[in-house]
Order: structure tokens, then sequence, then C-alpha cells
């Protein structure tokens, strides 16, 4: 199975992504890091202990990484995650520890211990990622590829042009991509397709297990506040699509491009350019996911949850 580090800063759809990650056998979980965005890295943190103390999952570390991104100020995204970035049911008291080691420690430590290159999913935004490469770019050779959702092929989420995880921290995306590392962008317009239908909602809360049900209560209030933000009602369930192609690359159809980040703009900064036409004559950089096997998707949701405690 392939090991992975989740680098996460849950959030709704966050948690479903550790879960399918600890729950499926295809994948081999070794380490949770966690960075400043849906909420503060206080409550990203505490959250993905929350995650893992709700499914039983004990022995992957969870270890806290920056709290805001390489330029300017943390702005967390409330109005779809709620004040404490989990927002809907009524959080447990975490008995899962936080590491004392902070990420980049323990990401250093998961590299150098692997005997073969270890995949890194980011679900949130690419500071902590983007600080490895930079700072520690003798692990590079360690790093089988970069599993990212953010970004997007066409508009954005946090402004018009820019998707949230991509607009918190477009420098990092640049250091990311200047690594040169095997690099996969999972963006709005594939996770658009993983539409949190009322049917799901039914399905989920329907498998009876603890996880299942705290679920389907994350999913209540995650569709309801992007209904009121988005005039989504049935919200997307954006980050699990990276893990879910790693258990089964067949379920999202890619193409490689080139990929770049604007840091600039007056009103486009992190929005990212995917040159699909090939319009600018420069080589390839990125593997960009394009479309999303919908019903595979959710089977792989609803096996793990019902995997779980
Ligand atoms: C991304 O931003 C966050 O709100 C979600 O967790 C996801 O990672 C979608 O734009
Ligand atoms: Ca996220």
């Amino acid at each position: 199975s392939t090991p992975v580090i989740l680098d996460c800063d849950p959030g709704h759809d966050d948690v479903f992504a550790i879960w399918l990650a600890a729950a499926n056998p295809a994948i081999d979980l070794r380490a949770l890091t966690t960075v400043g965005g849906n909420g503060l890295l206080e409550f990203t943190t505490r959250n993905a202990r929350i995650a893992c103390t709700v499914a039983g999952i004990e022995g992957v570390p969870i270890a806290a990484g920056a709290a805001g991104p390489i330029h300017g100020l943390l702005h967390p995204a409330e109005q779809i995650h709620g004040a404490n970035a989990l927002g809907g049911p009524e959080l447990p008291e975490p008995t899962v520890p936080e590491d004392p080691r902070d990420a980049l420690t323990l990401m250093r430590a998961v590299l150098e211990e692997s005997e073969e290159p270890v995949t890194i999913v980011a679900t949130g935004p690419l500071t902590n990622v983007g600080l490895l490469v930079r700072d520690h770019a003798d692990l590079l050779p360690r790093i089988a590829r970069v599993v990212w959702m953010g970004g997007s092929t066409g508009r954005g989420n946090a402004t018009p042009y820019a998707e949230f995880n991509a607009w918190t921290d477009p420098e990092a995306i640049a250091l990311v991509l200047e690594s040169g590392v095997d690099f996969t962008m999972v963006g709005l317009n594939i996770s658009h397709q993983a539409l949190i239908t009322r049917e799901v909602r039914e399905r989920i809360r329907r498998i009876g297990t603890r996880t299942a049900a705290f679920g389907a209560e994350l999913l209540e209030f995650f569709c309801a506040t992007y209904e009121i933000a988005e005039h989504m009602p049935d919200g997307p369930l954006h980050d699990p699509i990276t893990v879910a192609m790693l258990i089964d690359p067949a379920i999202a159809t890619t193409v490689r491009a080139r990929l770049d980040v604007e840091t600039e703009g007056v009103f486009t900064r992190g929005a990212t350019s995917v040159d699909l036409l090939g319009v600018l004559g420069t080589a390839p950089n990125a593997t960009i996911a394009i479309d999303l096997d919908v019903d595979r998707f959710w089977a792989l949701i609803e096996e793990a949850v019902g995997t779980l405690a």
C-alpha cells in the first residue's frame, strides 16, 4: 500500500480525507500534519485529533505546522466551516494525543524512516509543504509526489479567480512548483463534481457507525453553509478526492499541463493558471485532475465510514 503523509486543515471535508486514508487498505497513513487554513492552527490540530478520536484511529502521529501563510495574514473560512472549523456536531474531547514534534520535524522523520518514497497529500494551504521543499531540499528524492486539493482550471471560491487553499498561500504553491516535485492539482473544477446530495447524506446517516453519524452531522452543517455562502445546497466534498485518486487512479481523468500561480495580481492573487490548450509553449509541470467517477467516489467514502468505529 502507498505510504502517505496527510497535511490538512480540518475542516469538514478534510475529516473525510483523514477517514478515507486511515480506513482504506491501499493507503498506509504514516502521519497527519496540520496547517492554519479553514481555522486557526489551534483548531485544525484539535480537529484532526477529534477526527481520529471519533473514528478510533490510533497510532498515527499528529503534528502541528504553520499557523499562517508565508506572506500575509490567515483569513479562516468561518462562513463555511464555523468558528471552530468543524461546526455542526458536538465535539468530543480528543483522546488521541498531539505529537510533541512540529510538522516539518515529523515529516522529515517519516520521510527518512521510510524504505520507499512517501506521497504527500495536502488538503489545505500548501504552507507546510512549501516550507519543507524550501528548507529541507535534501528530502526531495524521498517524496514520491505531492497530490494537492486546491486551485481550479476555471473560477475560484475565495475570490472570483482564486480557490481558498491557493488564495491563502500562493507563495507556497510557487515554492512547490519550483522544487520540481511530481505535482498533482485536484481543483474546484473536479471537486465540484463530488456533490453531497440529499441521497448521499441519507445513505451515510443510515450506515450506523459512530463515524458515519458524526460525519452525517458534519455534512448537514457544511451543506447549510454552502447554500448560504455559495448558493450550493449540495456542497462539494473537495478534499477526499486526493486520497481516492491514490486508492483508485482510474477514479479521475487527468491531463498534463503547465501550472503557474499568480502571486501578484490586483484581483487575481492566488489564481491558478492551467495551460490546458498548451498556448504558452512551456513544458507541462503538473498533472491536473479533470473528471470524477462520482459513484465510485461515494462508494469509497461510504465504505470507509462504515469500516471505522
Ligand atoms: C478547500 O478549502 C477548504 O474550505 C476545504 O477544506 C478545501 O480544502 C476548498 O476550496
Ligand atoms: Ca481543506
